[in-house]
């Protein structure tokens, strides 16, 4: 067991190994756990990512979900999914070497040096009566000591130890520390003034803003530029041929058609 304690509401629960940490997260909402309990196992075996795909789970990496219990509304699934982007991004920037470049890739991918190092899932179970979420669930992967080689995944993968961190470093507590407590403090930001500065905060970051983006949606694919990210979280694309779409969900590659994409 662990020594670390995570602040006031965090409810920790420690596995040594699980199926999938937003598996267990949701399996625990469903049952009733507490607001904030927090899931971080130590192995996961069937890593979930975005739209149906496989998180390559390699050990010590993190792997960890929040249950957040409040009514929430709709909106909150995307805003918060930025909230978790920019805590991520935070604590990487520190426990990565000097100088590296963090950057965050819409909507809530985490790079180091260009290179995926985290991944955010969000799930939730959405409550007719109120028109928003019954509880929701943040999932984090982050790369530590070990990432997918480039032909197991569709865009470059990185790792803390890849990026060259090494001994005390790459400590997976230290890191789930520091996430929990950015999360929260993010959490708050958006709590008491909306999703204004958590947005702000995000663009600081942005990979991509102002160039051009391949989107990929379930039935076509558009090219154009990344114009702006607009006040509820989607990506404005702006193409010549045709007026500007918001997009709400989708896989975003950076760089021209037939460039090397990240
Ligand atoms: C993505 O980029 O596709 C999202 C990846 C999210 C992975 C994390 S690892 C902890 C939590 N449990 C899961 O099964 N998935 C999330």
């Amino acid at each position: 067991m662990t020594s670390l304690e995570l602040p006031s509401p965090y409810r920790l629960r420690e596995l040594d190994c699980v199926d999938s940490t937003n598996a267990e997260a949701k399996r625990l909402a469903e049952t009733g756990c507490e607001d904030f309990t927090l899931v971080w196992a130590k192995r996961q075996t069937a890593g979930r990512g975005r739209r149906g795909r496989e998180w390559i789970s390699g050990d010590g990496n993190l792997f960890f979900s929040i249950v957040l219990r409040l009514p929430y509304p709709m909106a909150a699934m995307t805003q918060l999914s930025f909230v978790a982007a920019n805590a991520v991004a935070d604590a990487i920037s520190v426990a990565a070497p000097k100088g590296a470049f963090v950057n965050v890739k819409w909507p809530n991918d985490v790079l180091l040096e260009g290179k995926k190092i985290a991944g955010i899932l969000l799930e939730g179970e959405s409550d007719p009566k109120t028109n928003g979420f019954k509880w929701l669930v943040v999932g984090v992967g982050v790369n530590i000591a070990s990432h997918p080689p480039a032909e197991d995944t569709e865009t470059p993968a990185t790792s803390l130890a890849g990026a060259g961190v090494s001994g005390a470093g790459l400590d997976v507590e230290a890191l789930l520390d520091a996430l929990a407590k950015r999360f929260l403090a993010g959490l708050v930001t958006w709590r008491n003034l909306g999703f204004g500065p958590i947005r702000r905060h995000w663009l600081m970051r942005a990979k991509g803003l102002g160039g051009a983006v391949t989107v990929r949606l379930p039935r076509e694919t558009l090219h154009g530029l990344f114009a702006a990210l607009d006040e509820n979280g989607a990506l404005v694309l702006h193409m010549d041929d045709q007026p500007n779409r918001l997009i709400t969900a989708g896989d975003v590659f950076i760089g021209n058609p037939g460039s090397k994409l990240i």
